[in-house]
């Protein structure tokens, strides 16, 4: 017997297989995260994310103009200050390293930019939030979450991004933005955030790793997936406008889950090693890089993700102009 439904039947022409494509990504998907770093006078490359510079402040003007032309909407900054000390004062600064760079970008483009919310970068110890005995204090976190939420948005960001997975970060920011005349500010939730080994090389960017312990005190274990639902969940109840998850390709079960649980809008980060991962096993020309990259930013979108931050974004978008 001959199988009747011949599924290659509609594979056969570039055509068909066109007119049945059931995912289609667009530049406008895309977030591209980008560093600053205060302390540098040119740009400054990391070696594990090969084409991903760190940008002095001095240049923002010029990538903005770049990026606008580039067919992507979006950024996300993330900052390197000149100082870290145990209070990431650095991070709430009317003059700090993103607030800076966030009016600089505003005044030269139209791009969306998004900042992202937390202290590791900014803290001496390099935690997410600020220590009491040794150990994140959650509460006392969130009163300093609620001074750059106002910063952020004072200086300009459309959207703000708290990553540091305090309990109550949200509703705490929310209620900071509403009383600082920034109700119409969005928050953009790392509300699914792993505790994740894919992160190193953005931890040596971002010279944040933290000097003692790790982060499985505030981040979600890679294992539990409704413990990231419920963690979503909250989020949304305390108002959240986005949530997201992140890393985006070992969890995009979770991301389908979301998509099918929640109607909020939903953000998934391919994060650095990710990316670091591809770019290597291209470097050695172990796999095609351009199609490595498309595939893994397609499967995100099919899982369900609205909104994809991504070190590709200015490739990708580069690729569906052509
Ligand atoms: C800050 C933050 C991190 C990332 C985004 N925001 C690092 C961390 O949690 O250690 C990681 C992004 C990436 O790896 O690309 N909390």
């Amino acid at each position: 017997m001959f199988p009747k439904d011949r599924m290659r039947r509609l594979r056969s022409r570039e055509g068909i297989r066109q007119m049945i494509t059931e995912t289609r990504l667009h530049p406008d998907d895309f977030v591209l995260p980008l560093f600053f770093d205060e302390s540098i006078d040119s740009v400054k490359y990391t070696g594990s994310m090969p084409g991903v510079p760190t940008y002095p402040l001095s240049d923002a003007g010029k990538v903005a103009e770049r990026l606008s032309s580039s067919g992507i909407n979006a950024v996300m900054l993330f900052g390197i200050p000149r100082h870290k000390d145990c209070e990431g004062s650095g991070a709430y600064s009317e003059e700090g390293v993103v607030q800076n760079a966030i009016r600089k970008i505003r005044s030269c483009s139209d791009l969306i930019v998004m900042a992202d919310l937390c202290m590791c970068g900014y803290t001496d110890h390099g935690h997410c939030g600020i220590l009491s005995n040794g150990k994140v204090d959650n509460d006392l976190t969130l009163t300093y979450y609620g001074k750059i939420a106002e910063s952020l948005a004072a200086a300009g960001a459309h959207v703000v991004a708290p990553s540091g997975m305090m309990d109550g970060q949200v509703a705490y920011i929310r209620e900071a933005l509403d009383d600082s005349d920034h109700s119409d500010i969005p928050i953009m939730a790392y509300s699914a955030k792993f505790c994740s080994s894919f992160y190193g090389p953005f931890r040596e960017i971002a010279r944040s790793s933290p000097s003692a312990g790790g982060r499985e005190s505030y981040q979600v274990d890679p294992a539990n997936g409704r413990e990231a639902v419920l963690e979503m969940r909250r989020d949304i109840e305390e108002g959240a406008d986005i949530v997201m998850v992140k890393p985006a390709m070992p969890y995009l079960d979770v991301i389908k889950q979301a998509r099918s649980e929640f109607d909020v809008p939903i953000a998934a980060y391919q994060v650095s090693g990710e990316y670091a991962m591809i770019k290597a096993a291209a470097a050695k020309g172990w796999l095609d890089e351009r199609r490595a990259m498309m595939e893994s930013l397609v499967s995100i979108k099919r899982a369900g993700a609205d909104i994809i931050i991504s070190y590709f974004a200015e490739d990708a978008a580069k690729e569906l102009e052509q």
